[in-house]
């Protein structure tokens, strides 16, 4: 056998060396400290062997000594070698090829997905976002005023006070606590203390957070059906059960067979529902209170996009009407100000307030004070309501020309969605017609629509098209609501 030589071994490695793209004094040290670690894993070099002085060593590669010294002391840090005070350095036990290399091992590995896993991947709900005319949950950022936003996280980050930088504590930033608490009492009639209010990352947070500490794995969640896709997902994850629930022109419309069931969780968005745009009337408000009293089952409410209102007054929230503390009510500032600032708020009954905190904290570890603090300004110094009665008349305006050329061309062929809020609407199609058909040919001209079918949970029961018109520039609503409506009028021929 031809004797190991450390130096040739080293010499050929650096010909070929990974770290070529390193500067020269680190590649070379990478090249030293790599061949020797190579000759050790593949036990070229075995325990107990002695390195060549790294004088020698040097002069035989044609590097500088503290290179190799370099590449000594990292091995040695790294356990590969062994230093002995005065008489050089050996290849250490913990370097033997037996020892590192893996002993031949059978996998039982199985799917790589839990159960949970699979049935959460199983149908993707949004990871196709598109950005398209007509595609629902759009908003059109260029309303946003960007400037005064950036004016007031600028005077944050001028000054960077320590306690900004922090984790947010405590349910969130107090000042901005307390202004939506305010808020929420004057728009929403929502009884609600500061204390009440925490503020999380969006309505997804606040959905897993109820469903973890309120629910346990394998207790059922009514769901709207037709429904929205993203907080079912969120009770998939944490392993509860679903029953789609109907829903008609009032809001949810339990069975006589679901009112034999008792729901933990009840999700429901009564101000506007997702995506048909019913409001849920006042004795069916009155009368899910009451269903959720009697089951002691929590009605999570999603008031997601109360702020679009365009003619009238809304309905206050149902949280308001309750008088059972049953009631946890959730919003979100990704539809009146933008999806990506990723803020929402839960407001909670004041006795399950500490554990909500407690539970923020410790499960999501929350921050983006400094973003908090930029927002309790721009809502306490009046920018946030100018900019909703912004957004009120821009969104109108479209939703109002959208109806007008619809109603012209489909005439009495296809009813639309009469509530006049939210930033979609939806054409109601006869139920003979495909809507997931009409929605595909919508595509191919380059508008996404989303048919009403594949909102549901059970087999659907109604067929239409979701049309997001909030994103497309009023002075285009024409030129695609005119394509749209050709395209639906053709397929219902
Ligand atoms: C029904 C509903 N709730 C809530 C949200 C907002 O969710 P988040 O605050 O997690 O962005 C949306 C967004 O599309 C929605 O459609």
């Amino acid at each position: 056998m031809i004797p190991f030589s450390l130096g040739e071994w080293l010499l050929a490695d650096m010909q070929q060396s990974v770290s070529k793209a390193a500067p020269g004094a680190l590649r070379r040290y990478r090249s030293v400290y790599e061949g020797i670690r190579k000759a050790i894993l593949s036990r070229r070099m075995s325990a107990g062997i002695r390195l060549p002085s790294s004088r020698a060593l040097a002069e035989e590669l044609g590097v500088s000594r503290n290179t190799v010294v370099a590449a000594f002391d990292q091995l040695l840090a790294e356990g590969y070698v062994t230093a002995a005070t005065g008489s050089g350095t050996y290849v250490s036990d913990i370097g033997r090829g037996e020892n590192i290399r893996p002993k031949p091992v059978r996998l039982h590995r199985g799917p790589a997905l839990s159960a949970r896993g699979r049935r959460i991947v199983a149908a993707p709900g949004g990871n196709t976002h598109e950005i398209q005319p007509f595609v629902p949950g759009m908003d059109d950022f260029s309303v946003f005023p960007s400037k005064i936003w950036q004016r007031l996280q600028n005077k944050y980050w001028r000054e960077s006070p320590p306690e900004l930088l922090d984790y947010a504590a405590a349910g969130g930033y107090q000042p901005l606590r307390r202004t939506i608490a305010n808020y929420l009492s004057i728009s929403r009639s929502v009884r609600v203390a500061a204390e009440q209010v925490l503020i999380t990352a969006g309505t997804q947070q606040s959905l897993h957070l109820c469903a973890q500490l309120l629910a346990s794995p394998g207790e059922l969640a009514w769901v709207e059906d037709p429904g929205y896709w993203a907080a079912r997902k969120v009770f998939e994850a944490c392993d509860l059960t679903l029953r789609p629930i109907a829903v008609d022109a009032e809001g949810i419309h339990p069975a006589a067979a679901d009112l034999a069931t008792s729901p933990r969780l009840i999700y429901v968005t009564p101000s506007h529902h997702y995506p048909t745009s019913a409001v849920m009337s006042l004795p069916r408000r009155q009368g899910l209170l009451d269903l959720a009293a009697g089951k002691g089952a929590w009605i999570l409410e999603d008031d997601y996009d109360s702020e679009f209102r365009y003619s009238g007054r809304p309905l206050s929230s149902l949280q308001g009407l309750d008088s059972h503390d049953c009631v946890i009510y959730l919003g979100t500032f990704s539809k009146i100000l933008y999806p990506g600032i990723k803020l929402g708020y839960l407001v909670v009954p004041a006795d399950l307030a500490e554990s909500f905190k407690t539970s923020l904290y410790d499960t999501q570890r929350p921050g983006q004070v400094m973003l908090q603090a930029a927002l309790a300004d721009f809502i306490e110094q009046g920018h946030f309501a100018t900019h909703v009665r912004k957004v009120r008349q821009v969104y109108g305006e479209r939703r109002e020309s959208l109806v007008r050329v619809l109603q012209s061309i489909l005439g009495r062929h296809a009813k639309l969605s009469k509530e006049a809020s939210g930033m979609h609407l939806v054409i109601e199609l006869p139920d003979a017609a495909s809507d997931l058909h009409i929605a595909a040919e919508a595509a191919k001209q380059g508008l996404v629509v989303r048919a009403l079918s594949s909102y549901y949970l059970g087999q659907p029961q109604r067929r239409g098209l979701v049309v997001g018109y909030a994103y497309v520039p009023t002075e285009r609503i024409q030129h695609f609501g005119s394509l749209l409506g050709n395209i639906v009028k053709k397929a219902l021929r």
